[in-house]
């Protein structure tokens, strides 16, 4: 009887599977690429995240937002302005440049008018849309994720976004139905996304002079959205390989006092 159940449960498991896997058809498990920042030892290609920034500006920030970046981050330690020069990111020329590009909504007055004014380096990143509801009317349904964090909401986050930027041009399985508005993608859950192909050959020219190819764009966003999505990552790797010292040093005094303490005693 008990053998029967179990027989029956195992039968009802690799059933499930089946379907789950059928249910992945047209769909792919991100590719697997080197990243400057991965590794105990990893840091941020400081380039990568300036051009990545170029790439957000003029492509990606007309739909989604950046909600938790502020234009003074761009500045600080770790940043990819991050300067000498200027110890507060708040004087950093730069960072006061780059706020000063965008019209913020501020206010009210005292008449109780809202009003725009230059962006100062406290501001953060403006969101393109007044609310979800018109970010869904303008895109066909569909909510374009605020981008602050998607590198660390997402499963193998930088490999992930990646392998979706990159994996646009790519011919639909015969059982993959692309509705009119939707695009087929096989590194996106489904395989059918609502977001047209972002990026095209040479879609920015950058500002350092470097060939806007496709894997060196997408390259660059990724970057750039993790650093956003972790801006005090060199510090926290650095405080970890102190600590590592640190205890390794310890564990060496700790040792030499237990020899010490122990020698007076006979056996
Ligand atoms: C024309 C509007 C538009 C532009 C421009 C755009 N996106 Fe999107 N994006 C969307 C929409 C809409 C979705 C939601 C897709 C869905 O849910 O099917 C989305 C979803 C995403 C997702 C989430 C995928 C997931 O797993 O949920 C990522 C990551 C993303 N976009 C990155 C980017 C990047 C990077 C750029 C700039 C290079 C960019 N997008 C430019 C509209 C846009």
């Amino acid at each position: 009887m008990k053998m029967t159940r179990i027989f029956v449960a195992a039968l009802a498991a690799l059933g499930l599977s089946g379907i789950a896997w059928a249910s992945t058809a047209g769909q792919r498990e991100a590719e697997h690429f080197h990243w400057h920042n991965a590794g105990p030892f990893g840091t941020f290609d400081r380039e990568a995240v300036q051009r990545g920034l170029q790439i957000y500006q003029e492509v990606c920030s007309s739909c989604h937002s950046l909600d938790l970046i502020h234009f003074r981050n761009l500045g600080e330690a770790g940043g990819p302005f991050e300067s000498a020069e200027f110890p507060n990111a708040n004087d950093n020329a730069i960072v006061m440049q780059i706020a000063a590009g965008y019209m913020i909504e501020d206010g009210p007055d005292d008449a109780g008018d809202m009003f725009e004014r230059p962006g100062v380096p406290s501001d953060a990143f403006p969101s393109p849309f007044a609310n979800p509801q018109q970010a869904r009317g303008s895109n066909g349904g569909a909510l374009p994720p605020d981008l602050s964090l998607i590198i660390k909401a997402r499963h193998h986050g930088q490999d992930y976004v990646h392998s979706l930027l990159l994996g646009f041009n790519e011919e639909v399985p015969a059982d993959v139905h692309v509705a009119p508005g939707k695009h087929y993608n096989p590194y996106f859950p489904g395989g059918v996304i609502a977001m047209a192909p972002p990026l095209f050959e040479g879609s920015v020219t950058y500002a350092d002079g470097t060939e806007a190819t496709m894997e060196q764009m997408s390259e660059d966003i990724v970057t750039f959205l993790t650093w956003a999505s972790d801006p005090h990552m060199e510090a926290r790797k650095q405080m970890g390989v102190m600590v590592l010292l640190y205890l390794f040093i310890f564990a060496i005094l700790v040792y030499i006092a237990y020899r010490q303490i122990w020698a007076k005693v006979k056996h």
